[in-house]
């Protein structure tokens, strides 16, 4: 079991519960749930309501699209994540759809619709690792991705699985508790 750490504050549980496991279990999520996290990204602000998050999502059930995205995934994580029951790729468009300029809070604003995406699947029971290390470029590839689009993270979702399905080193850091920075080190001028 993971040690929850101690919060500096009374924060929301489901704020409290969450962490990024790497071992889920083999419980299947259903398609309403998987749209029902989508939904709750959908609905999350952005920069001129532009709405830049794309996805691409597949539950282990759909074999080749699943398949496909965890080829995208670098050594280190593929090394954990083949029991996450869905996998998802987030994407953002760069530019402002109307304009063609740069639109300078698109990662900010799909950051925000990971938030939304992952306080739902707390709430639902689910965890949810976000992942920089994978290959935009077999993105590309493999997914003959439009020009405008530009993957940004990978991210497993599922239910909670056991540290003891995992190879170390990846059990040690399940087992590890959260660490955080003080709240004063963030609190700037
Ligand atoms: C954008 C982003 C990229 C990440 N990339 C990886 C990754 O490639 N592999 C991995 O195992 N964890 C990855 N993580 C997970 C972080 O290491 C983790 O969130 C951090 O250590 C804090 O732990 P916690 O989420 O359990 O609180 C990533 C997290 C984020 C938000």
């Amino acid at each position: 079991m993971k040690p929850r750490p101690q919060f500096s504050h009374d924060v929301l549980d489901l704020i409290q519960q969450r962490w990024s496991p790497r071992a889920f279990s083999s419980e299947p999520v259903d398609e309403e749930t998987i749209l029902t996290l989508l939904e709750a990204a959908r609905w999350a602000a952005s920069a001129n309501n532009e709405q830049p998050w794309r996805f691409i999502c597949a539950a282990k059930e759909q074999e080749a699209r699943y398949a496909k995205l965890f080829e995208c995934l670098g050594e280190w994580n593929q090394g954990w994540a083949a029991s996450a029951p869905v996998l998802i790729m987030t994407l953002v468009k760069p530019l402002f759809e109307a304009s063609q300029q740069p639109n300078k809070w698109a990662l900010h604003d799909l950051g925000l619709a990971i938030g939304n995406l992952t306080t739902q699947a707390s709430a639902l029971g689910l965890y949810v690792h976000s992942m920089g290390g994978f290959s935009s470029k077999r993105a590309r590839a493999l997914f003959d991705l439009p020009a405008d689009v530009e993957p940004v993270t990978m991210i497993a979702v599922g239910y909670l699985g056991e540290p003891e399905q995992l190879a170390e080193p990846y059990r040690e850091s399940e087992l590890r508790q959260q660490q955080r920075k003080p709240l004063e080190d963030l609190l700037l001028g």
